[in-house]
């Protein structure tokens, strides 16, 4: 498949999906949003892809939002329409997929990129990366899940202010504030992400299913519980929670098949 602004590739069982409009800071146009969506239906139905990375082309820019110029033409209908088809067709799509998929924040991750990062089950930054919701700068508010998934991520008060000031801040802050994992030189980031992939890539894929699902329906009261000792349940329905166990009391690697 080729793609007019994405560029991908498989390396190993890793897939790489780079948003590729650097003279646009990979603004998420239309065209973006429409290719991310069948790369990420890629990941899901390729059975060569065990996880996935979603950077930007460039050292200046992960994705600097949604693509503004497409902003004026807009009334509310429309607004709404832009937002409900991004958040199904790729927002959603990334943080529900049953495959890890690991946002590698290159440079500004700013509105829709930093929703975007946001949407990916963790986050490593490069030491030039920065955040910032700053919608309100243009009299709007985050359309792609900012208000819900940055809010769960860092607390109400820190995430009022975020999306009130529009301030942008760095990957150290970001760290501090939880919303970044690990920072790396921005030179051994795309490595670094791989290689983090690739350790998770020889576990159990439909264990790494499960902590999806399971981490994805967090909730404190005993419905987060039941959910998890269910997913745990269904787990030695599986032929890998047999060899897992027979590797280990065998003193051998286990060699897992997915099933
Ligand atoms: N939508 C459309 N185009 C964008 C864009 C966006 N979100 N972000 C950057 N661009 C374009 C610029 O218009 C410029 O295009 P041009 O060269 O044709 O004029 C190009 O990308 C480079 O950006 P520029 O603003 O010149 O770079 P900078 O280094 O001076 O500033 C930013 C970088 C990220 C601070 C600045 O581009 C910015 O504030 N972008 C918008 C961020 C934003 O509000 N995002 C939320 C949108 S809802």
């Amino acid at each position: 498949m080729s793609y007019q602004t994405l560029q991908t590739s498989l390396d190993d069982t890793v897939y790489t999906i780079i948003i590729n409009r650097p003279d646009k800071l990979n603004a998420l146009n239309r065209t973006v949003i429409e290719e991310l969506s069948v790369a990420i239906d890629e990941v899901y139905k390729n059975d060569q892809i065990k996880s996935a990375i979603i950077t930007g082309a460039g050292e200046k820019a992960f994705v600097a939002g949604a693509d503004i110029s497409e902003f004026l033409k807009l009334d509310g209908a429309a607004g709404e329409a832009l937002a409900r088809k991004g958040q199904q067709t790729v927002f959603d799509k990334i943080e529900t997929c049953p495959k890890p998929i690991i946002a590698a924040v290159n440079g500004f991750a700013l509105g829709g990129g930093c929703e975007l990062a946001l949407a990916c089950h963790f986050i490593i930054a490069s030491s030039n990366a920065k955040f910032g919701q700053p919608e309100v700068n243009l009299g709007l508010i985050p359309g792609y899940g900012g208000t819900q998934r940055l809010t769960q991520l860092v607390g109400k008060n820190r995430a009022m202010q975020l999306m009130m000031t529009g301030e942008i801040i760095s990957a150290e802050e970001a760290q501090q504030y939880g919303i970044v994992n690990k920072i790396v030189a921005p030179a051994e980031l795309l490595n670094e992400v791989k290689k983090i992939s690739g350790v998770i890539n020889t576990k159990a894929p439909l264990a790494i299913a499960r902590v999806i699902e399971c981490i994805n329906n967090f909730d404190h009261t005993q419905q987060g519980y039941d959910f998890e000792m269910k997913k745990f349940g269904e787990c030695f329905d599986t032929a890998d929670a047999k060899e897992g166990a027979a590797a280990f009391l065998e003193k051998r690697k286990p060699v897992f098949s997915g099933k």
